[in-house]
């Protein structure tokens, strides 16, 4: 497996990145165009995209958007092909762009990760995040939600948006130190 920058990609790549997306997390891009449009969208010389390639097909793929004057990257987008998940190399791509938004200057990594399937996956679904948020930060659960993937990277929990996908559907910010 190897990590190169998506500009390197040819039209064909390009397209599994973006089926990619669309299977991986349709809420967000509910087809196949939508994918397309955001990483054409994203591909602006200020951002960095990564893809992680097996004989030359893609099978992940990940984003870092720069903010707070570079002091701080976003982690956007993350996915793994589903059949290649569990075998490290969403690790590898976070990692590579980690690296990245080091080598750049960044200071912190952070990363929305929403809780928004079916009748909400963690600890912090369903529940009044208004009280006491930090011992239910302490007691975080991430259940069967990526956040358990950011949690195994480093990442802490950094901050909540209650109700950013519907009542009880909350994004999970998770942040990591770069230096
Ligand atoms: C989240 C995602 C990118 C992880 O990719 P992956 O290639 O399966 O992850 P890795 O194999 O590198 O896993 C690294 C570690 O995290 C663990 N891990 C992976 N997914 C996990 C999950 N959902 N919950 C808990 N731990 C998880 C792995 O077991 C591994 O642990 P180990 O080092 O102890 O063996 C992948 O599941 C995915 O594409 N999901 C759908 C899209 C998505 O949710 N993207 C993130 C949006 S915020």
């Amino acid at each position: 497996m190897q990590i190169i920058n998506m500009n390197n990609l040819n039209k064909t790549q390009i397209i599994q990145a973006a089926q990619i997306l669309t299977d991986s997390i349709p809420i967000g891009w509910p087809i196949l165009k939508h994918a397309l449009d955001e990483i054409h969208e994203l591909l602006t010389p200020k951002n960095t995209l990564l893809a992680a390639i097996e004989d030359d097909i893609v099978v992940g793929g990940g984003g870092i958007l720069p903010a707070y004057n570079g002091n701080v990257f976003e982690l956007h987008p993350l996915a793994v092909r589903s059949d290649k998940r569990r075998q490290g190399i969403g690790r590898a791509i976070v990692t590579a762009l980690e690296d990245e938004a080091r080598k750049q200057g960044g200071l912190t990594i952070h990363v929305g990760a929403d809780d928004e399937r079916g009748n909400g996956e963690t600890s912090f679904a369903n529940v009044d995040l208004y009280d006491d948020l930090p011992g239910k930060i302490i007691s975080f659960s991430p259940g069967t939600h990526q956040s358990g993937f950011y949690l195994k990277l480093g990442y802490k929990i950094i901050g909540v948006m209650p109700d950013a996908n519907g009542i009880g559907k909350p994004d999970i910010f998770l942040g990591k130190r770069l230096w």
